[in-house]
């Protein structure tokens, strides 16, 4: 579906070469109407790699026909996993990866999944829907254990990325906990579970330093009283070795706004005394993009709208939902700090995406699969620069999920394989990584919408900015339908010698790439002119943008 707006914005064009000429600000151009400080000498804290996360769950088709396809499948594979998903999660410099779960990880015993695959023990998957078809080893209902820990530990390998695996606290008790820790990490020859990883082919250690404690564990997770769960967290890493592997603790935090589960946990954790805050290393925060109503429904079903088919007022709704995330940084860190002063516990965003309504999934046993628009893409960069922007305070993030579910990078079904808007937002903002994040003033026009026949503004320009010696990168969303935005950026403290852009756009608002058409969503490169410490940019309408200056 095409929008009225679609013709004042088809000049847009896929080639490189003619978005250069569009793109680049003509001098007789009217003034800027944006105009954005980068602050060179305000330092806010170092992006750390992992706010580029991922989470892949044994729900629907993200480990069995996303990731797992098994040894012998004669689509290319690494160990059984697939093999054009590592090669693109190398591209996007994929830093972490959150296993087995979600919800799900709170009803796994990982010793269903070691030793010999052929006599590992089939069981009901908690997402089990038997209303869907199954795969031919029965998941996703049923839980046929052919990925487990030492199978996902290789899929980190291979993709390059470190292993976060979530505990379960609900079903099991701790012992199962530590020992899971003793499979991973206990030196080779040491244990017999050191031996039956060894049996496995992996003689040396996994070393895996991060592990959550528990997951949602105020629902799915155990229906849990914060103070309770503070108890059994305590319990959970009272006695665990972690045999030379600095093990990391995320525990279970809220959800979204739930800040009375921040404060329960917080006070709750330290009667013992405050040196329990020394065992947190991250504070879990869930927080999905789903109400398109308006603000006419809180319904979790009634509130979602379609991934593929809707409104420009759902459009702004979505981006409205999604940019939320940054009150709930800053209000679950400020009630954090009510206990923890010196702020040594950091947030673990280790669930974050749109969530659709069901029905547009590439296949029936997609459970949550849904189709990727550049919507998508657009809320991915708002909630990527937020992150960067709050880098002093949030340590990990996790999109939700992988492939084939929710905000996934990828679907993939069978011998097809696709990459989604999100994954070239992944891609573009790669470079963040490891730089120093500095402060930006962002001054533009606030955009105007109807919400439910109501006026209603929302912001008109906005991004983050991080610095890599001489190499700075500034990423930002045009969330505008239709009006480009011109933009003066000031560099304040430096002069640049060069800059660059590479911009996520299309015409369509609903364009999504899919198997037939797997590039109809790609970013391409555009040129950025410059003078003295001022760069001018025209963002376009409905765009990701990425600049990357060097600094004379
Ligand atoms: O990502 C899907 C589900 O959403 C996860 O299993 C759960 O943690 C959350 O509610």
């Amino acid at each position: 579906m095409k929008l009225a707006t679609t013709t004042r914005r088809s000049f847009l064009t896929k080639t490189s070469t003619a978005a250069a000429a569009l793109w680049l600000s003509p001098r007789s151009a009217r003034a800027a109407d944006a105009r954005v400080e980068v602050l060179l000498d305000e330092p806010i804290g170092t992006i750390a790699p992992e706010l580029y996360g991922h989470f892949a769950e044994h729900l629907g088709g993200v480990v069995y026909d996303g990731i797992w396809v098994g040894e012998g499948s004669k689509i290319p594979n690494q160990q059984g996993i697939r093999t054009a998903l590592v090669e693109h999660l190398r591209r996007i410099r994929a830093s972490v990866i959150r296993w087995p779960g979600g919800c799900f990880a709170d009803s796994y015993d990982w010793r269903d999944g070691i030793g010999p695959r052929a006599s590992r023990p089939r069981r009901t998957n908690f997402w089990i829907d038997t209303s869907r078809p199954t795969l031919p080893n029965g998941a996703p209902s049923y839980e046929p254990n052919e990925f487990g820990t030492v199978e996902f530990a290789r899929f980190c390998r291979l993709a390059g990325a470190q292993p976060y695996l979530a505990a379960n606290l609900r079903s099991l008790p701790a012992r199962d906990f530590y020992q899971w820790v003793e499979f991973c990490n206990s030196p080779a020859g040491s244990t017999t579970l050191a031996e039956t990883r060894a049996a496995q082919g992996e003689r040396e250690p996994l070393g895996i330093r991060l592990w959550g404690v528990g997951n949602e564990s105020w629902g799915c997770g155990g229906d849990f009283k914060p103070q309770d769960y503070a108890s059994e967290f305590r319990r959970f890493t009272s006695w665990v070795p972690g045999y030379g592997a600095p093990l990391r603790y995320v525990a279970s935090g809220p959800n979204a706004g739930e800040i009375d589960w921040t404060r329960g946990f917080f006070h709750a954790l330290v009667e013992k005394g405050t040196q329990q805050l020394e065992r947190v290393h991250s504070w879990g925060l869930h927080h999905y993009s789903w109400n398109v109503s308006s603000g006419r429904t809180q319904d979790w079903e009634k509130g979602k709208g379609d991934a593929l088919a809707f409104s420009v007022e759902e459009w702004y709704e979505l981006l409205r939902d999604a940019d939320k995330v940054e009150g709930l940084i800053k209000d679950h860190w400020t009630a954090m700090g009510e206990v923890d002063t010196r702020h040594r516990v950091k947030l673990a965003v280790d669930e974050w995406g749109a969530w659709h309504r069901p029905g547009t999934e590439a296949h029936p046993t997609h459970l949550l699969g849904q189709g990727s628009t550049l919507r998508d893409a657009v809320l991915a960069g708002l909630t990527l620069d937020t992150f960067n922007r709050h880098a002093d305070k949030v340590a990990m993030a996790n999109v939700a999920q992988l492939v084939n579910c929710l905000q996934a990078l990828f679907v993939a079904h069978e011998d097809k394989f696709v990459t989604t808007p999100t994954f070239h937002v992944f891609e573009m903002y790669a470079a963040h990584q490891e730089g120093e994040a500095v402060r930006a003033v962002w001054n533009a026009p606030s955009l105007t919408y109807s919400r439910a026949g109501q006026p209603a503004t929302f912001w008109g320009l906005a991004g983050s900015v991080s610095k890599k010696g001489k190499e700075l990168t500034l990423t930002a969303v045009n969330p505008h339908v239709s009006e480009a935005r011109e933009a003066e950026i000031v560099f304040r403290g430096g002069t640049i010698a060069a800059c660059r852009a590479r911009v996520l756009t299309d015409s369509d608002l609903h364009a999504h790439n899919s198997f037939d058409r797997p590039d109809a969503v790609r970013p391409v490169d555009a040129p950025a002119r410059v003078s003295g410490a001022t760069v001018a940019f025209r963002f376009p309408p409905a765009s990701v943008v990425r600049l990357t200056a060097t600094l004379a």
